[in-house]
């Protein structure tokens, strides 16, 4: 296990999210980063491959790139190249940046590795709970979309071509991904901390719709 080669990812990733939406910052990076080496503990990983797949996942998102997908993945293996890592370890690093999506659910390949299991509960697991709903309004601010309307439904079972275009609203968003998430989990432990957060937000719009309906 090369250290350095874990620091450099480290200063090269912060770097390169300088100045990111604040749901998609280095923070999140680190968190996911975290919290894949805390699900890792009861498995059996090759611990490299998880962390540098982990640090370099949304090291172009494509929503913040006009749609494309190459950008991450461009990107990453020049930087695994200038770091002399294997062309073998370089695609399994790849494979977890190109696969971990939730809009590319509907494509992934049937056998995901490991350690991408883990990146991806990890990712998912960031996007809710009280992070989650943080994440997700400012993502909504920064797209300067509705936090709420009445007559605006959620739309459920999107293409994925629908679901990037999607211009709904934040709460929507929450019944149009985030309660799916739950149920989407790989791995045991992360199932476990998924439904203590899935629990909390179910609260949050609870509080939110008496909140909105002026029930005081
Ligand atoms: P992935 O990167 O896993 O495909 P998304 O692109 O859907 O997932 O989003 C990652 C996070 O960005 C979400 O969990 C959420 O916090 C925020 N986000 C994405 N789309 C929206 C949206 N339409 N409204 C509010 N937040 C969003
Ligand atoms: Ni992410």
């Amino acid at each position: 296990m090369s250290i350095i080669l874990i620091d450099n990812t480290v200063t090269f990733v912060k770097e390169k999210l300088e100045g990111a939406e604040a749901g998609h910052d280095w923070f999140h990076i680190e968190r996911v980063w975290k919290l894949s080496l805390k699900i890792a503990e009861n498995e059996n990983v090759d611990s490299e491959v998880l962390q540098l797949g982990a640090l370099l996942h949304d090291i172009a998102d494509a929503k913040f790139h006009n749609g494309d997908e190459t950008v991450a993945l461009k990107i990453s293996r020049d930087f695994l190249e200038s770091q002399n890592v294997s062309e073998e370890m370089i695609e399994q690093v790849l494979f977890i940046i190109q696969n971990i999506s939730f809009k590319n659910r509907g494509e992934v390949p049937e056998n995901l590795s490991l350690e991408l299991q883990i990146v991806q509960d990890a990712d998912r697991l960031d996007a809710i709970g009280a992070i989650g709903i943080a994440r997700t309004f400012n993502f909504g601010g920064f797209k300067n979309n509705l936090m709420y309307h009445p007559e605006i439904l959620p739309k459920l079972g999107m293409t994925k071509e629908e679901y990037k275009k999607s211009e709904g609203t934040t709460i929507n968003h929450f019944y149009e991904k985030l309660l799916l998430l739950k149920d989407l989990m790989n791995t045991e432990t992360a199932k476990k901390i998924a439904a203590e957060r899935h629990v909390f937000m179910l609260k949050f719009l609870e509080e939110f719709d008496r909140e909105w309906q002026v029930q005081v």
